[in-house]
């Protein structure tokens, strides 16, 4: 039972490990008031005896024992967390426990994938919302999971017609219910479960999302100006689309009379411009 450390420096940890502060303390003593649909999201994601399950934030290991009640004692355990407190509290209850299926990682999760697609079941038990890149935690969350492997999320959502309160006194805990984070997992996963909750009497609401990773690709995002995706995709575009024709017109220009070459130049840009148009409109 050993707590392995993976990479260290994280600008997402710090913020994390302060969250010891006031409202901190008070959201953690009271958490069990309302973090519900826990047990509802574990018996629903159909974890079988010898499944290797990833959970991803599983802060002092709440969800350990109905996760290893269904495991019956095989498979493996996979604890995640970037706050050693929490680890800490997690090793103490494996130590008490004398499970041997379980180890602790210490990472902050969402730059890679750990297992590289060995994985049977992902979970995200209350952490999604905290992960500032959420959509990035997600796609290494798919790519834990072989064919066929399920995940499994549930967390807070924006309540139909509530007040701002509970979201702003979650965002003072550094959980942020206001992006779409149903959306992007159906467009990951297919959904085999999916349902929004009430808790105490509409205050706020949670939902509980479980999917499989299937075969097919995943439906393109649009992506960011600028960002490392959007730089690959034009290069490729250019090595691709542009390069033999830049090289084609080269080779043409050269054969070319001084004197033709200006008019030749301006013919083929508005040549090119009036393919891409025609392009646009079919
Ligand atoms: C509200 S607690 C939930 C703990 C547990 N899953 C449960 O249901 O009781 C959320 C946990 O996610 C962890 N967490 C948040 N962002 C994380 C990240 N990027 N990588 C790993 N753990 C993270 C926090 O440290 C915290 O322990």
């Amino acid at each position: 039972m050993k707590t392995d450390y993976l990479g260290a420096g994280s600008t997402h940890r710090e913020p994390m490990t302060n969250y010891y502060c006031t409202p901190g303390r008070v959201y953690h003593g009271t958490r069990w008031m309302f973090l519900y649909g826990r047990q509802t999201l574990i018996e629903q994601v159909g974890i079988r005896p010898g499944d290797r399950v990833l959970e991803i934030g599983c802060g002092t290991g709440e969800n350990f024992e109905n996760i290893q009640r269904l495991l019956a004692g095989s498979g493996e355990l996979i604890g995640i967390d970037c706050r050693p407190p929490m680890l800490q509290k997690a090793r103490e209850r494996m130590r008490q426990s004398g499970w041997k299926n379980v180890r602790l990682i210490d990472v902050e999760y969402g730059k890679e994938t750990i297992t590289r697609g060995r994985t049977d079941v992902v979970l995200f038990s209350y952490s999604l919302s905290m992960i500032p890149d959420w959509r990035m935690a997600l796609a290494c969350a798919r790519s834990e999971l072989w064919t066929g492997g399920r995940i499994g999320v549930v967390d807070f959502c924006k309540p139909v017609n509530s007040s701002k309160w509970f979201a702003d006194w979650l965002a003072l805990n550094r959980v942020n219910i206001n992006e779409p984070y149903e959306q992007e997992l159906s467009r990951l996963f297919r959904k085999t479960w999916h349902l929004r909750y009430d808790a105490w009497a509409g205050l706020w609401s949670f939902y509980v999302l479980v999917g499989i990773r299937n075969a097919s690709a995943v439906p393109a995002t649009p992506f960011r100006p600028f960002g490392r995706a959007w730089f690959r995709e034009a290069s490729r575009a250019v090595i691709v689309c542009w390069a033999p024709r830049l090289i084609q017109a080269l080779q043409r220009y050269r054969e070319l009379p001084p004197q033709a070459l200006v008019p030749s130049i301006v013919n083929d840009v508005r040549a090119f411009s009036h393919q891409q148009q025609q392009d646009d409109i079919t």
